[in-house]
Parts: C-alpha cells; structure tokens; sequence
C-alpha cells in the first residue's frame, strides 16, 4: 500500500479497445494466486455487443419492435464542498420530513415484511449491542455501539448480499452470480456464494490491494481485476452479467439488499427494548444500510431519529437529499473507502427522502479520532468507513449538547490494512482537539529559544521541527503540542502573541498534514516554482506515466508522496512553469487524467518555504 512504483509494471497488464470503453483486465486464478492474462475474456466482451442488433432483426414480434425507452436524463454534476454545515449540525433534512408530508412509514410496510423474513443467520450472527462506557462517561449519554465489526468477514454487507442470493431460483445459482467491488461487498458476496455451493465473479478495480483480493479469492470466488475505477469494473460486471446469465448482486440499491441490511434495525429494537432511543447513527455510501435500518425502525418506533454520516468529501446522500434529487459528486474522497461513492441508489434515495432525519458530516481527522476511541474504548480497530457512526454521533452530541440519551452508532466494518494505521494515528488527537500543529517565526537571537520553551510550557511537545533562515535572520519552527483543554492552547497562542512571536494554528490545513510537515526545511529560491497536488492511482506505473506527461519539458523542483486511501496516493510536485507556459500545463495536466489542484498559493506554503 505504501508501495512507490518507480519501475515499469511488473504484472503484465492488457489495454483492450472496443467500441464501447477500455478495460485493462487481468483474472486471477485460485490455484497459483497470480494474476494472469485471459485473452478469451476480450471475446466475451466484444461479442455481447453485437448479439440484441442480431435478435432484433429476426423478430418478428411488434413489441421487440417498439422503440427502447429513453435512457434516464444524466444526474447533475455537483462537488462535495457545495454543500457545507458545521460538523455535529443536523442537516440535508429531507423535505417531505420537514413538512411532515413523507409517506415514509407506508412505503417502510412493505419492506417490514421483507425484513421479518430475511434469509441473514444462516451466514450472518446477531451482533452485539455493547455499551460503550468511556464514550457515554465523556460525552454524558449512554452509547450503544452495534458491533457489526464482528460479522465473519468484518462487516455488515454479508446480510445483504446473502438474503438476495438466497432468495434465488435454483437455476439461477447454478448458472452463478457477479458483483463489482473492491471491498466489503466482495466478501459478502464470496462467503455467500460458498455458503449456498454457487460461483461468484467479483470485478475489481485494478489498484485493489492484493490483501483484498486475494481474501476473496480465498474464499472461492473467482476474482477478475479490471479497469482503473470502480465505475469501469461495474461496467464490466454488468456486462458479463447479461453475457453469461448471471445474476449482478448490487451493493446497496435493491430491495432485497436492503432488507438484508434492516435486519439490524430489528435486532436494535430487540436488543434495547423498553428504554427510551434518541437516535441511530449510520455510516451512509450507497444508503442501502440506513435505508434497511430505516424502514424497520420508523415502522415499529417511529420516535428514534435516524441519521446519517457522511465525510465531507464523499457526501452524495447529504446532497441529493438538499437537492430533493439524486446528484453525482464529480469527485469523492477516498479515505474511507467503503463510502467512497458517487451516485446513491435509486431505491435508497427513495427510502431516505421518505424516511431519515437528516445527515451529519465530519471531517478525516474526526474520523481517526474515533477510530483511537473504539481502541480505547474496546481495543478494537476499525476502518474509517467502519468508525464513521461513531465520529458523527459524537458531534451530533456535543452539538446540541445532549445529555443523559441513548444513542446507538453502527461499528461497520473492520477491514483495513495495517499500513494505514500509520497516518491514522498521527491525525487522531488532532481529530479529537487533543493536540495542534503549530509553527512560529522567532528572530535568530542568543536565549529566544528557551524563551519559546517556557512559553509553550507546561503543553507537551510532541513534535519539532526546527530551520534556521540566514536570509530573513529568523528562525521558522514547526511543531504539535498536546494539550487537555483547548483554553490551555488559547492561552498558550496568547502568551507567543504577547511576546511577539508570530504563531499560526495550522491544524486544519491538510496540505501541511500530508506533506508540508514532512519537507519543512527544504526552501530554496527557485525561479516561477508552481506546486500542485496530484492524486496519482496506486498502481504500478503511475509515476511513470506523470514523468513522461511532464519532463524533461519543464524541470521537477519537488515531490513528497503520501498513499492516503487504500488505492490512491497524494502527490505534491514542484515544477518550474514559466507563466506564458500555464495554457500548455493545464492542457498536458488534464490530460494525464489524475485529479490535482494548484497550492501554489496555500497559507500554509508561503509561510513554510517562502
Ligand atoms: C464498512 C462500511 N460501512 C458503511 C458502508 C455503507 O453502506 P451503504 O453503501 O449501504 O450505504 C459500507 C459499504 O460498503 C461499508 O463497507
């Protein structure tokens, strides 16, 4: 995961062309664990596409003749920051809730009984309700925390995947199902594909990390990896879906998926049954799990507020519910990856429209707070994705201040790799307001360095970086302090402002987190230096793709690279463009295909390297 790719690839990888898009495919056999070239797969590919022109041509059938209808309008394209509120508000409340005109607990009926006699404990286990005391103690209510983390594979999505599986025909298990994944739905899927003695095709990105796929493998489903997103590797599934006969088990938008998921809701109920609930806190990608847990709750206790979490960068349910329609971000965050998604399902939509209370978000540093929290708490790790119920449950109540309720948050999952561990812990007392990262300028003169010690004293320094600048005569220093109160680090800024030393909290600036702190000390004077930040594909060859798009044509003055999520990397770069030269950047930079973004001009930057 942490891997640079220098070198060219060195799993051989294959570009097909056909009319219709590009995959680059390589399936990977259960016996000798390599991926391999299966060039038969490109004809199955090629050749769905002209098999319907052939068939409806030799009908004679009047309604094979009729016009197919339209395809649906495209969504609207919107970005993750139009739509903003204060981390812990209660906001994107549905519309039809707001008035009091939703019909959500008539359409919650149908899905009850779905729910009642959903097909889940033959794989799945009633997952504990466990009380979460140090949480409750902190925050003055009593915590619940659903421990979907302890499912088989670590995660909820087996309820889902395995109810709509069971409910198949046996003729359509025998002719086997497919699914499109890079992560907990693919081992739903695979486990459940085992359980019912039927096969799986799980697609799956090309940057999936090994230790993910090969999990599925392990579980006998056969894995292919394709594409470079997860859009294409669903293409691809859908496809060979029709192709082959299988049946595509989606995600989270389908009816008998999300009453797999409401089976939670049920245990809830039952698990908590006379005291008073305030509120249900789920962790939303697609929405099939808030809308299966909404469905059964707000039939049989209408009066628990069930809401949403979302990360600020991957908020596709908070938007469609402000828009009253669904939209697509243009860009999703990917850090916790098992929400990461862009478009939410039709069906959950729907659902959460008529039934939820709204959505909170928080931000990755929230995030990795609350991931610590539930070590602490039970010395359990969670995913991002998985810790995500807990971080908004925990804004929410100080928020609104809420005091002596029952909440309950949904542990979603726990598969994570370990590398990953590395950053979250470095962010989680910044998320939790435990510790800042500070810099302050001090004049080079003889004693102001024990100076600053004693005035940052009695906070703890957790981390010093410390560069002299001959030029200016001043010294720069980057550092974290911890401290238990955030008027300790109020007072502390007031003692360097009192005494004329320059200090900025830069704790919420995610380019000195995931690069700045790491090159400080670097400066030089470089003529028409910009900086950028690139998201690069965590796949073999992705440097050497951006190298051939850039150099030699303009000089490389900086890079730090840091893998983020599970399969893309952020990279800072420094190049020498000439202003007359911008034109030309953004047109190569556009089209090497990675998102970036421009921090030549960052606060942050100025500070530290000018
Ligand atoms: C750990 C985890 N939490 C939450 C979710 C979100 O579920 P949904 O897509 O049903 O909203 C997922 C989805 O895969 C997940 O893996």
């Amino acid at each position: 995961m942490e891997t640079l790719w220098f070198s060219p690839s060195p799993v051989p990888t294959l570009n097909l062309k056909h009319s219709l898009s590009t995959f680059q495919l390589i399936t990977t056999s259960p016996k000798n664990n390599k991926p391999t070239r299966h060039p038969s797969t490109v004809v199955v590919v090629t050749a769905t596409l002209t098999n319907p022109t052939v068939q409806f041509h030799k009908s004679t059938s009047t309604t094979l003749l009729s016009p197919p209808p339209p395809p649906p309008p495209p969504l609207t394209e919107v970005t993750a920051d139009s739509l903003s509120y204060e981390s812990g508000h209660l906001g994107a409340v549905p519309r039809k809730q707001a008035t009091g005109a939703g019909d959500g607990v008539h359409n919650a009926m149908s899905y009850l009984t779905k729910i009642l006699s959903a097909k889940v404990y033959d794989v799945a286990v009633e997952s504990p309700l466990d009380y979460a005391s140090k949480l409750s103690e902190r925050l003055g209510v009593h915590f619940w925390l659903k421990r979907e983390d302890l499912q088989p594979v670590f995660s909820f999505k087996l309820r889902g995947a395995y109810n709509m599986m069971a409910k198949l025909t046996t003729k359509e298990l025998a002719k086997g199902v497919i699914c499109s994944s890079a992560g907990n739905h693919a081992q739903g899927v695979a486990l459940s594909a085992q359980r019912l003695g039927c096969h799986a095709v799980i697609a799956m990105p090309i940057t999936t990390p090994e230790i993910k796929w090969k999990s599925v493998e392990k579980l006998g489903a056969t894995v292919v990896l394709v594409g470079e997103s997860y859009d294409e590797a669903q293409a691809y599934a859908k496809k060979r879906a029709e192709d082959e006969g299988r049946t595509f088990i989606a995600p989270f938008d389908h009816p008998e998926v999300i009453a797999g998921q409401g089976t939670i809701g049920m245990e809830i109920v039952r698990q908590l049954p006379a005291a008073s609930l305030h509120a249900i806190f789920v962790p939303v990608g697609g929405g099939g799990l808030i809308a299966g847990i909404a469905a059964y709750v707000k039939r049989v206790r209408p009066e628990v507020k069930i809401i949403g979490v979302e990360p600020y960068d991957a908020n596709a349910m908070a938007l469609s519910l402000h828009h009253g329609k669904r939209v697509k971000l243009n860009r999703v965050g990917g850090f916790a990856d098992g929400v990461a998604v862009k478009v939410v399902g039709e069906e959950t939509f729907r659902l959460c429209n008529d039934l939820i209370d709204g959505v909170v978000l928080v931000d990755r540093d929230t995030i990795c707070a609350s991931i610590k929290d539930m070590f602490e708490e039970n010395r359990s790790i969670l995913e991002p994705a998985g810790a995500l119920a807990i971080a908004g449950a925990e804004a929410y109540c100080k928020h609104y201040g809420l005091k002596g309720e029952n909440i309950v948050a949904i542990t979603s999952g726990a598969n994570m790799n370990f590398d990953r561990l590395r950053l979250i812990s470095q962010l989680a007392d910044v998320g939790r307001r435990r510790e800042a990262i500070l810099v302050t300028c001090m004049p080079e003169k003889w004693g102001k360095f024990k100076k600053f010690y004693d005035l940052v004293s009695p906070l703890n320094i957790t981390e010093f970086r410390y560069r002299k600048n001959v030029q200016k005569e001043e010294a720069l220093i980057l550092y974290s302090v911890g401290f238990h109160s955030t008027n300790q680090l109020k007072d502390m800024l007031e003692r360097m402002a009192s005494n004329q030393l320059q200090t900025l909290n830069l704790s919420n600036n995610d380019l000195v987190k995931d690069h700045l702190q790491f090159l400080v000390g670097g400066r030089s004077v470089v003529d028409n230096e910009i900086l950028c930040r690139f998201i690069f594909p965590e796949r073999p060859g992705a440097l050497g793709k951006f190298l051939d798009t850039f150099s030699p044509r303009w000089n490389i003055t900086l890079v730090h690279y840091r893998a983020l999520g599970e399969t893309h990397a952020n990279v800072l770069v420094g190049l020498q463009v000439a202003a007359s030269e911008m034109d030309e950047f953004k047109n190569l930079a556009n089209s090497l295909g990675y998102e970036y973004a421009f921090e030549t001009d960052n606060e942050a930057l100025q500070i530290l390297f000018c």
